[in-house]
């Protein structure tokens, strides 16, 4: 497992290093975005719609929230929010498990209560508040490919 580390000192920071990434990543790729309310997740995954060229956007709602976001790009975009999840087995309910793997790429906000559902071979970013817009990103990473793209893109 290897660890990288990167700051990014304003919003637009974050969408570009995830735009960055996202030109390297490819089919059945699982990101894992762990971190607090507000600490830029769903601003990263803006960023790695837009790398991965997504233009309309599709919701999947349920009947209260949307748990997931469909972008279709040059792969599609399955964007899960899970922070109202209310217990793990409801991760079949929403459809989690018919998504990765699916040859899209599949970003999870708040995946702790599925992380050992998750692929080993997940990219885990979490994300930390360090000032008004500081923000520290901790990448976790196995797959070799991954990481190679990872150094390259977040220097
Ligand atoms: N360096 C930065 N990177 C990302 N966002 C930043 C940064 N600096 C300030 N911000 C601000 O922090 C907020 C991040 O919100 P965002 O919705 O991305 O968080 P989140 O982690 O998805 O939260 P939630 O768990 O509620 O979904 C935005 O208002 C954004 O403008
Ligand atoms: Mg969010």
């Amino acid at each position: 497992m290897a660890f990288l580390k990167y700051i990014s000192e304003s919003e637009g920071q974050t969408r570009r290093l995830a735009a960055k990434l996202a030109r390297g990543l490819k089919e059945n790729d699982c990101l894992a975005l762990v971190g607090d309310f507000g600490s830029g997740k769903t601003t990263f995954v803006k960023g790695l719609a837009k790398g991965l060229a997504c233009g309309k956007k599709d919701y999947v709602c349920s009947p209260s929230f949307v748990i997931l976001k469909i972008y279709r790009g040059r792969v599609p975009v399955y964007h899960f929010d899970l922070y109202r999840l209310k217990r793990e087995r409801d991760a079949e309910a929403v459809g989690l498990f018919e998504f990765i793997g699916a040859g899209g790429v599949a970003v999870i906000e708040w995946p702790e209560k599925v992380l050992k559902y998750l692929p080993d071979s997940r990219l885990e970013i979490r994300f930390f508040v360090r000032g008004e817009k500081k923000r520290e990103l901790h990448f976790f990473v196995s797959d070799g490919r991954l990481k190679k793209l990872l150094e390259k893109v977040a220097k």
